[in-house]
């Protein structure tokens, strides 16, 4: 439920400082299967690298989701009722929220995203392109405690989670972050309050479907190699993060489908046995071996209205493309 004076998003309450996050990436490092979490993707190369990444034909998601929002507008539109404020999960360059900004008309856009730099570059355009919308930006890590105005108790509020990047966290923690992004919106635990509160917003979020294994595959490794170099700048970021000294050219990308896990699986390898040093430590890498960058879940539609529904939300509907490679949920929380 949520606290009126402290909206937060808590999924994990650790590593929020520097020494933290240092080590963090490190003990990821050496792990037996050693792993480097997906949002270190995002510094200012990652972001730009990300947002070709969305025009590459090979990558069908964000044009399927574009698509499918536009011919389902009236519907969503309708089902999605008045709202205040629309609170941009991973907002990015914000193209997707602003296509919203004419039927939704939010009073207020909250944009929040873990790279800062270009979060203001984007808010930036924003403001000129949309005068009447107040605008504000909040660089935070959405697996992280955020925390809220209380202004914005007194608002409807929507959460918006397009691109499918819950597809990014395993189920479990997926549920967690859904439950999360719920007490973002729930104002119902604050009824007596002065000034009245609103009546309780929802989330509007993108999903990945499951579909045909080489369709997916060539998403995570087209032809340009933009993906590729996404997936390798993030041992530049690293390097940058904990002064290690990865070599971009020692290190391949990889990327395939996980039939069991239903996930796509993205990987660096190594391509000859090396070392890579940080101040206090070092890791000894056999050519071939892996670290895991990212996992990219894909959802059949009845699991991940389940997933919801334990979160917590009710009345789930959601709006697919004719070929059903995307979908777009509405729940109420
Ligand atoms: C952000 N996220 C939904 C993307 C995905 O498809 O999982 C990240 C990405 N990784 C490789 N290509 C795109």
């Amino acid at each position: 439920m949520s606290d009126p004076a402290r909206l937060k998003v808590s999924v994990h309450s650790s590593v929020g400082h520097l020494d933290g996050q240092k080590q963090s990436i490190i003990e990821g490092l050496l792990c037996e299967h050693a792993f480097i979490s997906p949002k270190y993707f995002y510094d200012s190369i990652g972001s730009r690298l990300f947002e070709l990444i969305t025009m590459i034909p090979e990558y069908y998601p964000t044009r399927t989701e574009q698509g499918l929002m536009a011919s389902h507008r009236e519907a969503i539109v309708t089902t999605v009722g008045v709202v205040d404020t629309l609170i941009d999960l991973g907002a990015g360059n914000c193209h997707k929220a602003r296509e919203l900004f004419s039927s939704i008309k939010p009073k207020q856009y909250l944009a929040i995203d873990i790279s800062e730099d270009f979060l203001e570059e984007s808010l930036a355009q924003m403001r000129e392109a949309f005068p009447g919308i107040q605008m504000r930006a909040m660089a935070a890590d959405l697996t992280q405690p955020i925390t809220m105005d209380q202004d914005l108790l007194t608002q409807r509020k929507i959460c918006f989670y397009p691109g499918s990047s819950i597809g990014n966290f395993d189920p479990d923690h997926a549920i967690r972050l859904l439950r999360n992004f719920r007490n973002l919106v729930d104002n119902s635990n604050s009824l007596d309050s002065d000034p009245p509160l609103a009546v309780n917003g929802g989330l509007l979020i993108g999903v990945d479907l499951v579909k045909d294994d080489k369709v997916l595959h060539a998403a995570y490794n087209d032809e340009l190699g933009i993906t590729a170099a996404f997936n390798r700048n993030v041992l530049t970021h690293v390097n940058t993060l904990i002064t290690s000294d990865f070599n971009l050219a020692d290190w391949g990308h990889d990327a395939f489908f996980n039939q069991a896990l239903s996930r796509i699986e993205m990987h660096v390898y190594a391509r000859r046995d090396l070392v890579v040093s940080w101040p206090g430590g070092e890791r000894y890498f056999k050519s071939g071996e892996s670290i895991h960058t990212e996992n990219s879940y894909k959802y059949q539609i009845e699991i991940f209205k389940e997933m919801l529904l334990e979160a917590g939300y009710s009345e789930v509907k959601f709006w697919t493309d004719p070929q059903k490679w995307f979908a777009v949920f509405f729940a109420q929380a």
